[in-house]
């Protein structure tokens, strides 16, 4: 004989809440980790060697070219995090709260105190690449 068990609403909705929170979480942190593009293992960002020369506001970092020389900073500000994006009277000026940075990243206008995180990088000449090393 077949017996059909029944389980109560309640019950129900827990079990298919329980179902459907795995999925939830596997989107949401994918959906960060797809925004952020340095993750982990994956501290170099590459770049072609003939950028013009002047600032360059990449996703999280600053490039600046002057007479064939590179200098990499962090795009996040040193006050509160706002992504800085733009050049003005030669500094480098945070949307934010008007912080402003010289070309070594240095804060020159507060309310940031602190300078800009500076990344080492080496030129690939063979293959005309910028290769910034983020760690
Ligand atoms: S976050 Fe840049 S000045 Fe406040």
């Amino acid at each position: 004989m077949h017996t059909v068990r029944k389980i109560s609403r309640k019950r129900f909705f827990i079990i298919l809440g329980s179902i459907l929170i795995f999925p939830f979480f596997y989107i949401w942190i994918a959906s960060i980790q797809r925004h952020n593009k340095i993750q982990p293992g994956n501290k170099k960002l590459i770049y072609p060697l003939d950028l013009s020369a002047g600032v360059h506001f990449e996703d999280q970092i600053i490039i600046i070219k002057e007479a064939g020389k590179f200098t990499v900073l962090s795009s996040r500000c040193t006050h509160l995090g706002c992504k800085i994006n733009k050049f003005e009277n030669n500094q480098l000026i945070c949307p934010c709260h008007g912080s402003a940075f010289d070309m070594e990243g240095s804060s020159v206008k507060g309310p940031a105190v602190k300078s800009l995180q500076k990344y080492s990088h080496s030129i690939d000449s063979k293959n005309k690449k910028l290769i910034v090393h983020l760690s």
